[in-house]
């Protein structure tokens, strides 16, 4: 097969360019190039004339290969030192790297641990994995206890297991901190449980506890404290109800509601029935109640001169509620288009 190799070396040495090398060691040397044919082209000749063209044909298939190779050499230095020469125009308007923001769980918890962090709170942090004591037993959730049953969840070997609720870190806390009373704190942090996911629950959520320990600590207290906080993250409208409900580490327990966002608790939108609080004014937010004695007996604290309440509850239902999203779980799913918005 003809390939005149002095043109091809001519035509390497004139490219002025390395997309133009680059089409050059395409034309010759890839897979329909002039260079791979002719080597082709070998299997179909009369056996005596094969060593010899095959010889020729791969010298040729080296000889382009190394010009190639030293003109892309010589190619990209002299790109490079134009690039350097050329003076940098400093005003040209830059390339916006893109940049991500917060989630919008975590913008409500940030507002909701600021708010306490003017309450004079501070801040607690838990382990994951937790013992059963702390998550379960000193919270006089024994073993057997209905109460287990609400918060269905995986275990780990020797008694421990992802936490249900971050109420186990009142009982770290408590601990620690027994001999340095007062305690204010708030815990966010993630919990997991054995759910069927829908709308409303998922496996793996948020929570934030509250904790506070001191003498002379009633109800009254634990109701402004939850008021001062639901206006702060829903308004300054907002209200705060309490009712009566069970958890076995409060006594009293109630259950938080404040004021509904959409329809200002009133039940009513438009003449029709509200649809985020079903008609009923009252958004149901999360537990509460007063530490039983006996959980401030069980980490060494006196129920006789100290009480304390505590409450807990979900970020992702605020957020929802603060934000309407119809559907928790858009929040934990890749979707770009969704959480761009916030
Ligand atoms: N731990 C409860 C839950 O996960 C919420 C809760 C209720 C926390 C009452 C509290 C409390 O601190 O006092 O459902």
């Amino acid at each position: 097969m003809a390939v005149d190799k002095s043109e091809m070396l001519t035509s390497i040495a004139n490219a002025s360019s390395l997309t133009e090398l680059e089409d050059l060691r395409v034309a010759y040397l890839g897979r329909k190039g002039s260079v791979t044919q002719s080597l082709k082209a070998i299997g179909g000749m009369p056996p005596s004339e094969r060593g010899e063209a095959g010889k020729a044909a791969n010298a040729l298939r080296l000889e382009i290969e190394a010009a190639l190779s030293a003109k892309e050499g010589e190619l990209s230095r002299a790109e490079v030192e134009s690039a350097l020469s050329t003076p940098m125009d400093v005003t040209a308007p830059g390339e916006a790297p893109r940049l991500g923001h917060r989630h919008p769980v975590s913008v409500v918890l940030e507002e909701l641990v600021d708010l306490f962090w003017q309450m004079g709170y501070q801040v607690a942090e838990g382990p994951e994995v937790e013992t059963e004591w702390h998550n379960f037993e000193a919270l006089l959730v024994g073993k057997d206890h209905p109460a287990r049953d609400m918060q269905d969840t995986f275990y780990l070997e020797e008694a421990h297991l992802p936490r249900t609720h971050t109420s186990a870190v009142q009982i770290r806390y408590m601990q620690e901190h027994k001999g340095d009373l007062p305690i204010r704190i708030v815990a966010p942090g993630k919990v997991y449980r054995n759910e069927d996911e829908d709308a409303r629950h998922s496996w793996s959520f948020y929570q934030i506890e509250g904790l506070v320990v001191d003498q002379g600590i009633s109800l009254s207290d634990l109701k402004g404290t939850l008021e001062q906080m639901m206006r702060g993250i829903l308004g300054e409208n907002t209200k705060v109800r309490l009712r009566s409900n069970y958890f076995p580490y409060t006594e009293p327990s109630v259950e938080m509601d404040a004021t509904c966002v959409i329809c200002a608790g009133s039940g009513k939108l438009a003449g029709k029935v509200c649809h985020l609080c079903s008609g009923t004014g009252w958004l149901e937010l999360g537990g509460a109640g007063m530490v039983h004695p006996q959980v401030l007996r069980n980490v060494g604290i006196d129920p006789e001169i100290y009480s304390g309440f505590a409450f807990g509850f979900g970020p992702e239902r605020l957020a929802a509620i603060k934000y309407g999203v119809d559907d928790v779980r858009e929040f934990w799913r890749p979707n770009f288009k969704f959480l761009e918005q916030f």
